[in-house]
């Protein structure tokens, strides 16, 4: 290779290093260093070990790919106007390990989702089919988290009471403890608490 020839190689690799050591710490070190101190909102509660055990079910099940969990501020979307709660700040977000925010809204924001449906039985029924809910709905059915179960029905089973419509005779719907897990999660995002100025400046 000519002199040259090497000047101008090195002067590509240097110049390759340098974009993604500039993207690097736009995207990765300033974010991090921005808000890795931020407190946690004195409403915000910890989840339960099976709130947790719920939250894995929600990501191995895909809600993600059709649910987000960020309202938006009203300058960008009407998301408060919709009912899905006020906008997110970082400081909701502290003890979410992955985030779940999303990017699809194929379904409605669920960052709230405790606060205007706080059925369990609801829950349970929706998931097992959502069309014998909301008509016409393209939200798939998750019947393989719940047992078809005929005979007598046994102490402290949890049956599905669905709409007279979608209800078997003789046979009772019973959720899987995943789905008994994955309603808990449900239940456990309210994010109604306040938030001071101070934390959703940040
Ligand atoms: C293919 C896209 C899609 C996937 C995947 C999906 N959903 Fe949905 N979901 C929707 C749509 C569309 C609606 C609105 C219609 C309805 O209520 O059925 C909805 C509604 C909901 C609602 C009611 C929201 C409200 O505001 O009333 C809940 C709760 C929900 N989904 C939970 C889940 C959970 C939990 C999972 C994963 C197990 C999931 N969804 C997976 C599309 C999806």
């Amino acid at each position: 290779m000519s002199g040259a020839r090497q000047v101008d190689v090195l002067r590509l690799g240097l110049g390759a290093l340098f974009i993604i050591a500039f993207a690097i710490t736009a995207l990765v070190v300033m974010p991090y260093a921005t808000l890795k101190d931020v407190p946690p909102p004195s409403g915000l509660k910890a989840y339960t070990e099976q709130q947790l055990r719920g939250r894995q079910i929600y990501i191995a099940n895909g809600c993600i790919y059709c649910h987000s969990q960020q309202p938006r501020d009203p300058s960008i979307a009407p998301d408060q106007a919709r009912g899905w709660g006020r906008p997110s700040v970082p400081a909701d977000y502290v003890i979410d390990k992955p985030h779940l925010l999303g990017t699809m809204r194929t379904g409605p924001d669920l960052f709230n989702i405790a606060v205007r449906q706080p059925s369990e039985a609801w829950h349970l029924g929706h998931l097992y089919q959502p069309r014998a809910y909301l008509e016409g709905s393209i939200m798939p059915a998750y019947p393989f988290l719940f047992e078809e179960r005929t005979g007598p029905a046994q102490p402290g089973e949890t049956v599905v009471s669905l709409p007279p419509a979608y209800a078997k005779p003789g046979v009772r719907i019973v959720p899987t403890p995943e789905a008994i897990d994955l309603v808990a999660y449900l239940l456990a995002l309210d994010r109604s608490y306040p938030v001071l100025p101070a934390e959703a400046r940040r």
